[in-house]
């Protein structure tokens, strides 16, 4: 994104009231248009991911040939697909441009590496910094030829796609995006994949493979995969509202003092609840009502209300079903009465931004009391927080974070570089300040 500074200002409100319908969930829209590129048939899928992220997906899958575009008018639009797997996926005429999303470069590196082209993929700054040897690695065990720049193999990546076979492998890390890009690769290859996870990272993949006819078994930590005989069937779908996104809200309502939003139609895929789970052992007064399901992923609506929060530890296998909502989790936790203290998240320091070191510094410039740790942080909760100036370092989860807490921090507070909020949710801005009428 253009290096713009957009500055918002927040102020506390006496009361947050209303209902938030979520825009689609941002992982399984890049893996609705992904797949349904590589299928047989139309597909429509309703309640699309229209940020930035998701965008650059179906740019770049443009560009490889597919007949991919909106349906309706701008952001309530349909995605329309029309698969590859007649003609399959042309090789680019240019470098791939993934922009500021993780999501999208090693999702179709793994894609890439199978196919029979050579492609190049690339992003912005802060995704040229960000860790591929993790993807590089498993895909050359596959027979892949992919290389990344410098010895730390960062993007630009460049890929000579070709026949791959099948591995069994042990992920070091659980990393949902590894996991996928290696299913992907899997897809083409000669036998199949099996896939050993040290903890289940979210298998919205698994998920939608399964809906579009694909042999692919998961039981706990294991995901083994057989390779296509058949193209792929197209699969519609209405996208469940991404839980991610509804985590500023179901905090900003938990730590206001006269709060009560109703969140619909929001994903509770259980690889993805951990946010629910941690609040709810905060105190918060949290309900889920009208459960039902869509496309394979469980959804529901969620209620949350003013609640005493007390401060908890996190750690171990709760950390990938929460990884994205730590921000803002953090915040809850400078809210609580006593210490949160969040351990194995050394993730978050590869994230858009160094998330142990941003989180603290910002959050500290209000008030509050953090203590970075190689892996986590420590926070003592209950410091009272005034309105400061703060920045969002172009991390758009940091933005939508520092937000919420300028509804509960005395005075005004200030946020530059707002505009990355769009990254993964469009409509946060608007969202914020409906409740606020
Ligand atoms: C994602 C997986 C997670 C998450 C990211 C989206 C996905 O990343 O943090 O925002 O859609 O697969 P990792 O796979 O790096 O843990």
């Amino acid at each position: 994104m253009a290096k713009q500074d957009e500055i918002r200002k927040v102020k506390p409100c006496p009361r947050l009231e209303g209902e938030i319908i979520l825009s689609g969930d941002k992982s399984i829209s890049h893996r609705a248009a992904i797949l349904n590129s590589l299928a047989r048939g139309k597909a429509e899928i309703s309640n699309f991911a229209w940020g930035r992220d998701c965008l650059a997906t179906v740019h770049c899958l443009k560009a490889m040939g597919v007949k991919i575009g909106r349906k309706g008018s701008r952001d309530s639009a349909s995605l329309l697909v029309s698969g590859a797997a007649q003609d399959g996926l042309k090789e680019p005429a240019d470098v791939l441009n993934a922009g500021n999303s993780a999501t999208t470069m090693r999702l179709l590196g793994g894609l890439l590496s199978s196919q029979p082209f050579l492609s190049i993929i690339s992003g912005d700054a802060s995704l040229r910094s960000r860790p591929m040897r993790r993807l590089i690695e498993p895909l050359r065990s596959m027979g892949a030829e992919i290389w990344g720049r410098g010895e730390d193999s960062f993007a630009p990546l460049v890929i000579r796609g070709r026949k791959l076979h099948g591995i069994d492998l042990s992920l070091p890390t659980p990393s949902a995006q590894i996991k996928s890009a290696i299913l992907l690769a899997g897809l083409f290859a000669q036998g199949d994949t099996v896939l050993h996870q040290p903890v289940p990272s979210r298998d919205h993949t698994e998920r939608m493979l399964k809906q579009m006819g694909v042999r692919l078994e998961n039981s706990g930590n294991l995901v083994s995969l057989t390779p296509l005989s058949s193209p792929l069937t197209s699969l519609s779908l209405h996208v469940p509202g991404d839980i991610s996104s509804a985590a500023y809200f179901l905090v900003a309502g938990a730590i206001h003092s006269n709060a009560r939003i109703v969140i619909k139609d929001c994903g509770i895929n259980p690889t993805r609840t951990g946010i629910i789970d941690a609040l709810a052992a905060m105190g918060a007064k949290l309900k889920i009502e009208n459960e039902r399901w869509e496309a394979g992923e469980p959804l529901a609506d969620i209620v949350i209300q003013s609640s005493e929060l007390t401060g908890i530890e996190l750690g171990g296998d709760v950390i990938p079903r929460l990884i994205d909502e730590v921000p803002v989790l953090a915040l809850a936790g400078c809210v609580a009465r006593g210490k949160t203290v969040i351990r194995d998240a050394a993730e978050l320091r590869v994230k858009e931004s160094d998330r142990i070191a941003t989180v603290s510094s910002e959050l500290s410039k209000l008030g509050a009391e953090i203590e970075p740790l190689p892996d986590g942080m420590v926070i003592y909760g209950g410091r009272p927080l005034s309105g400061a100036e703060l920045d969002s370092h172009f991390d758009h989860r940091l933005a939508m974070t520092l937000a919420i807490a300028g509804l509960v921090a005395r005075g005004e507070t200030s946020i530059r570089h707002a505009q990355v909020a769009q990254i993964s949710y469009l409509g946060f801005w608007q969202d914020l300040f409906s409740l606020q009428a």
